[in-house]
């Protein structure tokens, strides 16, 4: 580091995420200053008009004796060699989401860093979301009953991508989403996905992911191809019911109190209803105001500073980033994949299970019948 107390940023990518970066960095008391790296001429100047102390490479070979951290905010196919260049130069890493485009890659990056001794840390602003909190605990209260299932659905008219398909785009918030409010990684996937708009990508996904503990399964729908923006994570239980709703301008949390049960005396009369219903209140927990991405950033710094291990570090990206390939898998196979099979494929083969290289489908998937 520059000096003991200030860590000097190089954020790589100008684009729409790297920018956001860019200004959150720039605002942090404990970093000195902050570099952007990106060969387009026309996205660094655009940024360095807003920022005109703003300093900046076309590459992170030129930047890299000027930064003491760098933060990858470029197309998911980079995140691998650029955080693997970071690294072996000894520079602390945090990688946007995904962490990697195969568990290889993520593997990789983990053990780079752990030899160099640097922080790795990624990207997944949702564990740093206040709401996001808000929802774990609310779950794991006693009044919220058995948790039956999850829902999650992250759909709009997307920003297509150069290099991946809509499941490694936008599943990797759900199911970091889903891991931290659970406290738990998966066992298995079920994927269905299509492609419509787009010549290889799949631009709609739909997720079954199963927990053994706590035993719950969650459903996870991703779309670049709806016509109605819609955020939502729903978590039902035998006693409550909770939405996160991160379109909402206030009420983010709604809690009903609400549950569906089977009577407590059985009976075959056909005239009683099956089922006995209970409503109650909607109760919006007050959730602090702050921008999880900038809580994020400042997190990064602390990291770097301290020495601490980052709440999303290596071990939470490759979590996420082992279901995103067991997914692929099913989705290529037709059939339910246990995440072991990814850890032990992964490890057998280093590079066949990176996602530009899976070959094109026009629909597959256990979970619905093949589009045509
Ligand atoms: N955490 C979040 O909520 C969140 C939200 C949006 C995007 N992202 C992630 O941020 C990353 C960037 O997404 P985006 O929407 O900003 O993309 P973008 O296309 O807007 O920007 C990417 C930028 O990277 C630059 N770039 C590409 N290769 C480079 C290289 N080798 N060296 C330097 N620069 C390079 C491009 O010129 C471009 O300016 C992706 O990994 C995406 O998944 C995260």
């Amino acid at each position: 580091m520059s000096s003991a107390a200030k860590v000097r940023v190089g954020v790589v990518g100008a684009g729409y995420w790297g920018s956001k970066h860019v200004r959150t960095f720039s605002s942090l008391p404990d970093v000195e200053h902050v570099s952007v790296i990106d060969p387009s001429t026309e996205r660094v100047a655009a940024l360095t008009r807003g920022y005109p102390g703003l300093v900046s490479f076309p590459s992170l070979d030129g930047a890299l004796d000027c930064v003491d951290a760098v933060v990858i905010a470029t197309p998911p196919s980079t995140h691998a060699p650029l955080a693997l260049k970071a690294i072996h130069a000894g520079k602390h890493v945090m990688i946007e989401k995904p962490l990697a485009t195969s568990v290889s890659d993520a593997r990789a990056i983990i053990d780079a860093a752990d030899a160099m001794g640097v922080v790795v840390m990624v990207g997944h602003t949702f564990e740093y979301h206040e709401a996001v909190r808000a929802l774990r605990s609310i779950v794991a209260q006693a009044d919220f009953g058995d948790l039956y299932y999850l829902d999650t659905a992250r759909l709009n008219m997307g920003l297509y991508q150069h290099d991946v398909n809509v499941l490694w785009d936008l599943a990797p918030h759900d199911i970091s989403i889903l891991n931290y409010v659970l406290d738990s990684t998966p066992t298995s996937v079920e994927c269905w996905a299509s492609r419509h708009a787009h010549r290889r990508w799949e631009d709609i996904a739909q997720l079954r992911i199963h927990y053994a503990q706590p035993r719950v399964e969650a459903t996870v729908h991703v779309s670049w191809l709806h016509p109605r923006k819609t955020r939502l994570v729903t978590a039902v239980g035998s006693d409550r019911m909770v939405v996160f709703d991160d379109l909402a301008t206030e009420e983010r949390i709604r809690i009903h109190n609400k549950s569906v049960r089977q009577p407590e005396l059985q009976t075959d009369d056909l005239s009683q209803p099956p089922m006995s219903y209970r409503y109650g209140d909607v109760v919006a927990p007050y959730l602090v105001v702050n921008e999880p991405l900038a809580v994020e950033d400042e997190h990064f710094v602390h990291c770097v500073m301290s020495g601490d291990a980052p709440l999303t570090g290596g071990a939470n990206g490759l979590a996420v980033v082992q279901v995103l390939e067991a997914a692929e898998l099913a989705r290529r196979e037709g059939r339910r994949v246990y995440i072991d099979e990814v850890r032990e494929r992964s490890t057998l083969l280093p590079e066949s299970s990176s996602v530009p290289s899976i070959p094109l489908q026009r629909t597959t998937g256990s979970m619905g019948a093949v589009l045509s």
